[in-house]
């Protein structure tokens, strides 16, 4: 048996024990033993984080087993893995290489059973990189309309697109960020801060998206908080020279209460892959740490599917594959190296014996789970797109510009989606203010349109690389989470068209410093002023303005804040319409009598300017909620992000001392009054609340998870004879740059091309990292999702909602629960439901409360606990409006 350590040329070994390894858990102080605390919860656990705190190792990696609904799959995967040779495994694992084929990722294929390679393509908004695609609103706009129905109306919708150009995983949806700070640049991508909101958000979405059978990807898994420092040579260029990425210190309340919890979901609802992110936690990158990948996600979670690197979030070779890691993306350890920490060096591990076969077994295992879960077949039609250009000709391997042939066929996939996101842009639409019946507009005499935020980019809708500008309306946010408009419907044009319509008078200025021509036109009888106003955020790789991904204020762009006030001294009927990635500051402005109106629109996609003028005029009565809180300051977060390293060079430090309160929970701890709250929104109609009643069911008492699982399967042998792994002929394509399995020479040494190749396993692996004897079962596991007596329902809630106004509605009661302990949030939301309510007419909201809604994670059990503490129900249409309650 060979042994060595299997790590490309020129990378630094990240010291692999410290690396993979560390301590998440917060040391429980003081009285964990002592009784007097009601349940097990132990009161020493409060909020907190540290830095430089470690995070726990854990191993072996937990190895799929067709748990929960995975049998089916996990069998045809069995069958069909059994047949692979270790080079074909390796092939399934390893991505070819930035730029090496169409997709923004591809691992290899397997030609002898004519299996294609799988395409992995962003984005959470619709196809990226292509034509011919729609273009729909983002997580966070879609999470305010509160209505599962749409949700998975949605995922679905981009899954049917994604399949019909030829992917394989869509990488989306996103619960990380899931919006700590406001400022955060990808909020928008996610969905809400609230935890349980994202969690059933991304859960609909996961479902929509897998049933039209392409994999989801619920990403980025997890702390992944903030743009600024999560990969080093982005820090660079905008000045900060710092060795590592940045550390999300998380404890381990928080971990499981707030930032696990919609992955508990994603995995719940049967998501096939997860991404791990570029941050590290407790300082061990994401993609490497065993404490989050291999107990977290795999072991408590049941995570069947497969785990893929965010795109170079790798770092080490074998200790990323023994902490949990499946697949590694794009498969180059630096853009166009050519080198990889996997590919052959993966190939040479597997065969010295570093990574044991069981390992390598696993991730195939997982990736043909998923494969299989969501119906995808062996014989899956092409992929007919490419991601490099939009010429019909090109080539085929972008790095090296070889293979030219035709790689778009212009396939048009977008069906009757328009509609979808037309109403989703509608329903999303919160309207926040609305007095004097300012709003709807029925046949208004004078309609003037002001603001940047109405218009078109004059560079055309795309004419800004993955959108990194903030021209004209904001219809998406920039990065990789961005597609390419079919067509962006303006406000200004879906406003005027409907202004035709009705005769009314129609001019627009669309030009934020054109005062003199605002001002002479707002200041004309009649007037009804609509001024739309923005603030953009995005992805790290890009700077717009000054703000690196994330957003350096809370301030209006293009002096926005000036705009509103300076119409609103002029005109008595202005409306506001803001497109944002997350709340602006309002504070300034918003109860100014003058101001009759105030709606957030998020970032709508394509049929922005439909969906809008729909509200304005009442054809969809609105009903959304706002997803986040609209605080007074910047600094009634009680959060921020952090924007200049605080660790010399080191990897920043990123505390959440805060622990579980964020947005509403912090405001509500604090007691600081927000502009509007979280769950806040109005309609044009009104409501009644009435009549709670709480049901409890008769269940049994929550028991942990125990036993053992089996061992490790090995599936089918493979030749030891270095030979049988060189590169196969010279009559075989060699593509520079390209990621292979093989090897060069059957010179182990020289293959792996690694100075120190020699140390054996037992040096360099942390204890039991290849053991694949039976290991013991979780207490809080068991079931992808958890223990699954998690969720059972406990209580049966329900409420009449009436319509009590004149016009047919919608409505979205919320019920929050007061889970009592000292260090809880004072309410957390734990239902909801959008209903539709003809005026006059009365309708019950029904919701249950799982174990899981009612419990806490307990540090010292490590399981959770439902604490004795007194838990209060209350129902009501906002976090700060709950008309009824009920104690438990
Ligand atoms: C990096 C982003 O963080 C991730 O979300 C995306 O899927 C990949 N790039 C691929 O574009």
């Amino acid at each position: 048996m060979l042994r060595a350590l299997t790590f490309a040329v020129g990378v630094a070994l990240a010291t692999p024990l410290a690396s993979a390894s560390h301590l998440l858990q917060r040391q429980s102080t003081g009285n964990s033993s002592n009784s007097t605390y009601p349940g097990a919860v132990d009161p020493a656990a409060e909020p907190g984080a540290q830095s430089f705190q470690t995070s726990g190792p854990f191993y072996p990696s937990p190895w799929v087993n067709g748990q929960g609904d995975w049998a089916d799959a996990y069998a045809k995967a069995k069958d069909f893995v059994s047949q692979l040779t270790l080079l074909e495994k390796v092939n399934l694992t390893t991505g070819v290489g930035w730029e090496g084929e169409q997709c923004v990722g591809q691992v290899g294929s397997i030609p002898r059973l004519g299996f294609r390679s799988l395409c992995m393509q962003d984005s959470p908004v619709g196809v990226r990189d292509t034509d011919y695609n729609s273009v729909f609103s983002s997580g966070q706009t879609v999470a305010a309309t509160f209505d599962r129905g749409l949700f998975y109306a949605r995922g679905n919708a981009m899954g049917a697109e994604h399949k019909a150009k030829g992917v394989t995983v869509q990488l989306g949806p996103v619960a990380g960020p899931l919006g700590r700070s406001p400022e955060g640049g990808r909020n928008w991508e996610g969905f809400s801060p609230d935890p349980y909101l994202t969690g059933v958000a991304i859960a609909e979405t996961i479902k929509g998206i897998q049933d039209a059978g392409v994999i989801a990807c619920a990403k980025h898994f997890i702390g992944n908080e903030q743009e600024h420092f999560r990969q080093t040579g982005e820090a660079q260029g905008y000045g900060f020279n710092i060795t590592d990425s940045i550390s999300s210190n998380i404890d381990d309340v928080t971990m499981h209460e707030l930032y696990l919890w919609p992955f508990a979901d994603a995995v719940r609802a049967g998501v096939g892959s997860i991404m791990c992110s570029y941050n590290q936690v407790n300082n061990s990158y994401s993609c490497q740490n065993s404490k989050v990948l291999n107990d977290l996600l795999k072991n408590e979670l049941g995570f069947q599917g497969f785990v893929m690197s965010d795109w170079q979030a790798q770092h080490t070779g074998a200790a990323s594959a023994v902490a949990g890691l499946d697949m590694t993306m794009p498969g180059d350890t630096v853009f166009s190296s050519g080198e990889s920490f996997w590919g052959t060096n993966l190939t040479l591990a597997v065969l010295n014996g570093t990574i044991p076969e069981w390992r390598i077994d696993d991730m195939a295992l997982r990736i043909m789970s998923a494969y299989f879960k969501v119906g995808l077949t062996l014989n899956e039609p092409p992929i007919n797109f490419d991601s490099w250009t939009l010429d019909t000709y090109g080539p085929l391997h972008a790095s090296v510009g070889a293979n030219i042939q035709q790689v778009n066929f212009h396939v048009d996939v977008r069906g009757d989606h328009a509609s979808v996101i037309r109403n989703i842009g509608a329903r999303a639409t919160v309207l926040l203010k609305n007095v004097n019946n300012a709003l709807p507009l029925s046949k208004p005499k004078f309609v003037a349109v002001i603001g940047e935020d109405a218009g078109p980019n004059l560079w055309g809708p795309n004419g800004c690389s993955d959108r990194g500008c903030d021209n004209g309306t904001l219809g998406m946010a920039w990065g990789s989470g961005s597609a390419n408009f079919p067509y962006l419907v303006t406000p200004d044009s879906a406003l005027q068209s409907q202004a035709l319509a009705d005769g009314t008078r129609y001019e627009s200025v669309l030009d934020n410093y054109a005062t003199s021509q605002i001002n002479a036109l707002v200041s004309q009888a009649d007037a009804t002023a609509i001024v739309f106003v923005n603030a953009d955020s995005g992805e790290g790789y890009i700077s717009v303005d000054g703000n690196e991904g994330d957003r350096n204020n809370l301030t209006l762009w293009h002096s926005g804040d000036a705009l509103i006030q300076n119409v609103s001294a002029i005109c008595n009927n202005t409306i506001v319409v803001i497109h944002s990635t997350g709340p602006t500051l309002l504070t300034e402005w918003y109860d100014s009598p003058n101001i009759t109106a105030i709606l957030w629109a998020g970032v709508p996609g394509q049929e922005s300017g439909n969906s809008i003028t729909d509200v304005l005029y009442g054809k969809v009565n609105p009903a959304a909620r706002t997803p986040f809180t609209w605080g007074p300051t910047r600094e009634s977060y009680g959060t921020d992000l952090l924007y200049t390293p605080n660790n010399g060079n080191g990897a920043p430090q990123d505390d959440f001392t805060e622990g579980p309160f964020i947005d509403y929970r912090s405001f509500d701890a604090q007691n600081i009054t927000p502009i509007y709250e979280f769950g806040f929104g109005l309609s044009y109609t009104t409501f009644e609340y009435s009549n709670l009643q709480v049901t409890k069911l008769n269940v049994s008492a929550y028991t942990p998870s125990s036993g053992m699982t089996e061992a490790a399967p090995v599936l089918g042998n493979f030749s030891t004879n270095l030979t049988d792994y060189l590169f196969p002929n010279s009559s075989f394509p060699y593509i520079r740059q390209y990621i292979y399995p093989y090897l060069n020479t059957t010179d182990e040494k020289q293959a792996s091309a690694d100075p120190n190749y020699g140390q054996t396993a037992a040096e360099f692996l942390p204890p039991h990292a290849t053991d694949g004897s039976p290991q013991p079962l979780l207490p809080s596991g068991g079931a992808p999702g958890g223990n699954p007596q998690l969720y059972d329902v406990l209580y049966t809630v329900t409420a009449t909602i009436k319509n009590n106004g004149t016009l047919n509605g919608e409505e979205v009661p919320q019920l929050y629960i007061s889970l009592g302990g000292p260090n809880n949030p004072p309410l957390v939301l734990r239902g909801f439901e959008r209903l539709s309510i003809d005026a006059g007419q009365s309708t019950t909201f029904t919701a249950d409360i799982l174990r899981r809604d009612l419990s806490n994670w307990d540090t010292v059990s490590q399981n959770w606990v439902i604490t004795s503490y007194p838990k209060t129900v209350c129902v009501g249409p906002s976090s700060r409006n709950l008309p009824l309650s009920q104690s438990l």
